[in-house]
């Protein structure tokens, strides 16, 4: 990379403009054997050009979901509704042939099982040239070339790019599969736990080095995570979801330092910063109970069973989104009171006497 000056490096690349992500009501409703089962609840937010929204939310309320409905890769029978605008195209309202035209073009996407994305039998480099062959009418040697500059890019040596998967560690085929997902150089980067997989060293080394293409390429992202501490570190803007709908949004620097949803200030309380020097540890506390069945959603406010501040109200009344301060918008009744919230969501007996009472 380094005897490339930069149009070289983004003609190689054959570098797009970033997208902007506009996501508008999306309702994803899975069809089972119980019943229609509502994962995504009519959801929006935007991502605009060259900035990374982290999704953020525990195990299973929908983070996934939402990222296979912008790449469309949702069950067969699986209703969708809502708009997915890419750059003011509706991905959810193209035919099967327009969408294999946008989809890796416009928008890549790094999995939790990304170890599954590399095809045994056949060597890395090859698997990267025949993906971007499929795509670009591009002769081999350039698509080599492209191959060559991503390995660069993920911190691997160019030569490993004639080695099979199994001859590369764990990370080192994480590094691969990032370096396949850029190949296409869309212009939206969806990674969904991309490190999940990794010891804690590992997965700082591959998030850094996601985050720097990031920045270097100037990509759009969004990046899903169960953890907040990743979210402060990475992301410019941050969608907080609750058994499938989203429950805060804004600034990651609003979000995180003033959480105004009791959903939030929980989630925080779960992965604590590390304390400045001569401060206490903050303690580890989580929110007792689970997501409700959305299979048969409650009525009100669907955080009200687990929420230490609900009141008659939030279990009749479901709560809007609303926007609090240019950008910040949370789905609680009593958003106003948050700086109590946050004080008192500090005691561990807070979450305690819900606890008792669950
Ligand atoms: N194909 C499917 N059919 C029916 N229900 C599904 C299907 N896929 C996911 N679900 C359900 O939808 C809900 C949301 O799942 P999803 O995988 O989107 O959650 P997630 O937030 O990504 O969780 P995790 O953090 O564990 O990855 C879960 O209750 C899950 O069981
Ligand atoms: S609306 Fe009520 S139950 Fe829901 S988060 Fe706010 S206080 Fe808690
Ligand atoms: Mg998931």
């Amino acid at each position: 990379m380094a005897d490339a000056t930069e149009t070289d490096f983004d003609r190689r690349l054959n570098l797009k403009p970033p997208v902007r992500l506009t996501v508008e009501g999306l309702r994803v409703i899975y069809r089972t054997r119980r019943g229609p089962f509502q994962a995504v609840d009519g959801i929006s937010f935007e991502v605009e050009p060259g900035t990374v929204l982290g999704l953020v939310g525990e195990s299973g309320c929908g983070k996934s979901t939402v990222v296979k409905a912008l790449m469309r890769l949702l069950p067969d029978g699986t209703r969708i509704e809502g708009r997915v605008l890419l750059d003011g195209q509706d991905l959810l309202a193209m035919d099967k042939r327009a969408l294999r035209r946008v989809r890796w073009n416009k928008v890549a996407l790094i999995t939790q099982s990304a170890m599954n994305a590399l095809d045994p039998v056949i060597r890395v480099g090859d698997q990267i040239v025949e993906s971007i062959r499929a795509h670009e009418a591009v002769d081999r040697a350039t698509a080599w070339r492209r191959a060559e500059t991503l390995f660069r890019l993920v911190g691997l040596p160019a030569h490993r790019l004639n080695e099979f998967p199994h001859q590369f560690s764990g990370g080192m085929r994480q590094r691969a599969v990032i370096a396949m997902a850029l190949s296409l150089n869309a212009g939206l980067l969806l990674a969904d736990e991309p490190t999940t997989a990794l010891d804690p060293i590992m997965q700082d080394q591959i998030m850094s080095r996601i985050r720097g293409i990031q920045e270097l390429l100037h990509r759009s992202m969004i990046l899903v995570t169960h953890d907040i501490g990743l979210v402060a570190e990475n992301c410019d803007m941050v969608a907080v979801m609750y058994a499938g709908q989203i429950i805060e949004k804004g600034p990651v620097a609003e979000v995180l330092v003033k959480p105004r949803h009791p959903y939030t200030i929980g989630l925080h309380n779960a992965f604590p910063r590390m304390p400045e020097e001569g401060e206490a540890r903050p303690p580890l506390i989580s929110i007792a109970g689970g997501l409700p069945n959305l299979l048969n959603p409650p009525p009100g406010c669907r955080f009200a069973p687990r929420c230490p501040f609900a009141t008659e109200r939030c279990r009749v009344e479901t709560p809007p989104l609303r926007e609090l301060e240019p950008g910040h918008s949370a789905a609680c009744h009593y958003a106003e009171r948050a700086e109590d919230f946050r004080r008192l969501g500090l005691l561990p007996e807070t979450w305690a006497v819900k606890e008792a009472a669950a």
